[in-house]
């Protein structure tokens, strides 16, 4: 029988390190549950000890998820491990990933530790976490530039004191596939007790080898756990993609001969719901999520498709979950049906309260757009005031005068804390008017490091998806807005990106 390869999603965790990816609890938690439907066999949710935020976003996790296993990582000390294990304790299956530096590099000028007090700390604290939770995974940080003889010392000691599984970081991106696939191959050779644990590959994708990297690991190495992430979101480059790993192993079982858990049909509304989410835009030629990713162009491969489909095509995209782009329901369509499309989009809204502000959502779209596509549905439900998030700012209404010659004014009505708000401004273009009103009256202060337009289904008549990132005191955050009217969607990616840089200043302040 084939082994099974465990895909292990870091989306939550690692993925949201990423600059301006930051995502609320309510957003985590309905990114997990597509996740669950996805099959992956774990989520590492987040990093419960690093601020309220994350414990709570761990611990509603770790209530609502019944399939998957839920992890938290936690550094390798008692009260990060404590804190991990308390927001896991309700779950069904809990994992606790700690971790700590190995390399020469990261324990001398990092960690200001010797080699000698990392392992004992390693290992001290895998002692600690495995009295707490059964399933314990180790990672030593930045472990393939750590030197070979120490590293085996350490992940031999951890595995004697009970880590169930051991992965092995490219947390600088630096391997080369075969180079990093006889890594792993390497220590489980050379660690006497190395069949005692499940050995996993993570790699970050700053040559652009994350996804080459991690199958190195699995086929020269025998790693059978990958992380990985929703459209390789992460830090720098990225991460391993899940949806290239999986795609690559489904598509090549004749050589990889693994079995995997994951229901495929689930990943472009993964990869849609995680791009909606943190705003970064998937790029048209992105393996299997990418909008051109089976779009057959020239006439050749047209041709070729439409006699024999596999000419050119080594997936189906239905298998995927790429629909042909169909008119979904109009203004006629009544509730039941909006809901039971929700469901075939594999969306899950919490509540009824939920359901009936996504349906009113709804039909003042399809008053104002004749044709309501998916990716419509899925922007709808993406929008904050749908999910009941408890926002500082809310949109309500907006109108602007723009004329060839003339400076553009803008009126902008929205919320704070309940309480409506008007402001005017003028502004080079009627977007600028309108975030310059908003900013006469939040005065955040925040600069506008990206603003960006998408149409969301192709054509003029289609809703335009807007992004926004802010920085603010050092912190990066996206807000994402979407509405036929881009003037409106821009102010929508305004005023959510304040509220995110709101949400991760409370965070912050939690920490300290
Ligand atoms: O890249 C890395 O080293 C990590 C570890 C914490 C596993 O993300
Ligand atoms: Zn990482």
């Amino acid at each position: 029988m084939a082994d099974k390869l465990i895909i292990f999603d870091t989306t939550l965790r690692d993925g949201e390190q990423s600059p301006g990816a930051s995502m609320t609890r309510d957003e985590k938690l309905r990114i997990a549950r597509q996740l669950e439907r996805l099959k992956v066999d774990v989520i590492e949710a987040g990093f419960a000890a690093s601020s309220n935020g994350d414990f709570e976003a761990v611990q509603s996790i770790a209530q609502a998820i019944k399939d998957s296993t839920v992890c938290s990582l936690s550094r390798a000390n008692d009260r990060d491990i404590s804190r991990a294990a308390e927001a896991l304790k309700d779950a069904n299956s809990a994992r606790i990933h700690t971790f700590i530096a190995t390399s020469p590099l990261h324990m001398e000028k990092k960690l200001r530790m010797t080699p000698e007090q990392v392992l004992e700390q390693a290992k001290q604290s895998v002692r600690f976490a495995r009295n707490l939770v059964g399933d314990i995974e180790f990672s030593p940080e930045d472990g393939y530039r750590s030197e070979m003889d120490f590293l085996c010392r350490v992940l031999e000691a951890v595995i004697a004191e009970g880590a169930t599984t051991i992965n092995v970081p490219d947390t600088v991106g630096y391997a080369v596939p075969e180079l990093y696939g006889n890594f792993i191959k390497t220590l489980r050779e050379r660690i006497p007790n190395s069949d005692k644990a499940i050995w996993s590959v993570h790699c970050h994708n700053d040559l652009g080898m994350a996804v080459a990297n991690s199958l190195a690991g699995v086929q020269i190495g025998g790693a059978r756990q990958v992380e990985c992430t929703i459209n390789g979101l992460g830090e720098r480059a990225g991460n391993c993609s899940l949806e290239e790993v999986v795609m690559a192993v489904k598509t090549r079982r004749d050589y990889f001969n693994l079995e995997l858990g994951i229901d495929t049909q689930h990943i472009v509304a993964a990869s849609r719901m995680v791009s909606q989410t943190t705003g970064f835009v998937v790029q048209p030629n992105k393996a299997v999520v990418g909008a051109n990713a089976f779009a057959h162009a020239s006439g050749i491969h047209q041709d070729g498709v439409l006699k024999a489909r596999d000419t050119y095509e080594i997936m189906r995209a239905e298998d995927v979950g790429w629909s042909a782009n169909k008119i979904v329901l109009g203004k006629l369509s009544g509730r039941n049906a909006f809901k039971q499309r929700l469901q075939e989009l594999g969306v899950q809204l919490e509540s009824e309260g939920e359901i009936n502000a996504a349906f009113s959502k709804f039909k003042e779209l399809a008053d104002r757009k004749s044709e309501i596509f998916d990716e419509d549905i899925l922007a709808l439900v993406s929008d904050e005031s749908v999910t009941a998030e408890r926002e500082t700012y809310g949109f309500v209404s907006l109108s602007q005068h723009s004329e060839t010659g003339e400076r553009p004014q803008a009126n902008i009505v929205f919320t704070v804390e309940g309480r409506e708000v008007r402001a005017t401004s003028e502004g080079n273009g009627p977007v600028d008017a309108s975030l310059k009103a908003i900013e006469t009256q939040v005065q955040s202060g925040a600069e506008m490091v990206l603003y960006s337009v998408n149409a969301i289904s192709g054509s003029t008549e289609s809703q335009g998806e807007v992004t926004v990132r802010l920085q603010s005191s050092g912190r990066v955050v996206n807000g994402v807005g979407s509405d036929p009217d881009i003037i409106v969607a821009s102010a929508k990616a305004y005023l959510s990106a304040l509220n995110k840089l709101q949400s991760k200043a409370e965070r912050v302040a939690a920490q300290g």
